[in-house]
């Protein structure tokens, strides 16, 4: 009986503890069992209430454990798989963001302060959407430039050549005034270099408005220069797209202060970014907006170039190659 309002008394936190008090009592050589054995030594006119006193501890000891057992295990569920919160925590490595990622944000930092939003679409796409309506019917031989991945032919799908491909998308679905950036990853069947990929990411902005000039597309991409890399120069270069008109290659003065500088701008100093212009009318139409009562500027710049310059990379394979030597060098850069 004294065994009794012990067992009921008995409380723990321990796990190891609920086991000790399960041994000294239900355990094989444990106080029942030797109770038990006990028994058949008990003179026949207390065997009644010996018998009823020990299965009454029993039942007790075994219920006792079983609540202080399920008790542990709903602490244990709470808070983690340290019952124990006073014991230090263990450091939990934590990974950095990709460089390609870290540019991106920042660009799209820097344009939705002027009011663009960002726009997306898909790798994967259709003629329609990555050359024809970009002003580049089949066989002109523009489509040369672009080096295509073919998914499939006849229709056409492909995989997409650069994001001008959203900026349709973005047209058909949206009416002027626009302002949009389309970040994304590109495709094209080029030899893999230190300098050149089969895939790579580009950023492309859209402005289409009423009476939208040169001079806005300007002034747009040296407020990005200047906001990405501090002070800067650019350049533009006229050059030719088949959606852009007039059209120009955008540069961005550098600097040799490094071998990595050297390496990256071919010793010039100067960066080809991207490639900009005048949306071309027929572009317009395409999409659906009205040609003589808009006009827009577009451009599309190279991510992974600006990332190498910024992080000096010389090796534009690093950026895909996960090497985590490489990877976590960027741990401080979120
Ligand atoms: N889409 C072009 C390319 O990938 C870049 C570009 C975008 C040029 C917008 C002009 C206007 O080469």
């Amino acid at each position: 009986k004294e065994h009794i309002a012990e067992v009921e008394k008995f409380t723990t936190e321990s796990k190891e503890a609920v086991e000790s008090f399960r041994i000294k009592y239900l355990g094989k050589k444990g106080l029942l069992n030797d109770f038990f054995a006990e028994f058949k030594n008990v003179p026949n006119e207390q065997k009644k209430e010996f018998g009823q006193t020990i299965n009454k501890l029993k039942k007790t000891a075994e219920e006792k454990v079983n609540t202080l057992k399920s008790a542990l295990d709903n602490t244990t569920a709470e808070t983690g798989i340290y019952g124990d919160l006073t014991r230090p925590g263990e450091a939990t490595n934590i990974g950095a963001r990709h460089p390609i990622s870290i540019v991106k944000n920042q660009i799209i930092d820097i344009f939705s302060r002027i009011g663009f939003n960002v726009s997306e679409g898909p790798e994967i796409e259709d003629d329609w959407h990555n050359f024809t309506a970009l002003n580049l019917p089949e066989y002109h031989p523009a489509r040369d430039m672009q080096d295509t991945f073919f998914v499939q032919t006849n229709p056409d799908i492909l995989l997409r050549t650069h994001t001008s491909s959203v900026q349709v998308r973005y047209m058909e679905n949206n009416k002027p005034p626009i302002r949009t950036i389309s970040p994304g990853r590109v495709y094209r069947n080029e030899a893999i270099s230190a300098r050149s990929h089969c895939f790579f990411h580009q950023i492309e902005g859209l402005y289409i408005d009423k009476n939208v000039s040169f001079a806005d597309l300007k002034q747009t991409l040296q407020f990005f220069t200047t906001e990405l890399f501090g002070k800067s120069k650019i350049r533009l270069r006229p050059s030719y797209f088949p959606f852009t008109e007039p059209s120009a290659e955008v540069d961005v003065y550098w600097g040799l202060e490094t071998e990595a500088d050297y390496r990256i701008t071919k010793g010039t100093g100067w960066l080809e970014i991207g490639g900009c212009g005048m949306v071309d009318p027929n572009v317009l139409k395409n999409c659906g907006i009205d040609a003589e009562e808009y006009s827009g500027f577009a451009f599309g710049v190279g991510i992974d170039r600006i990332a190498m310059l910024l992080y000096q990379i010389t090796d534009i394979r690093l950026l895909s190659e996960n090497d985590v030597r490489f990877l976590e060098q960027f741990k401080s850069a979120l």
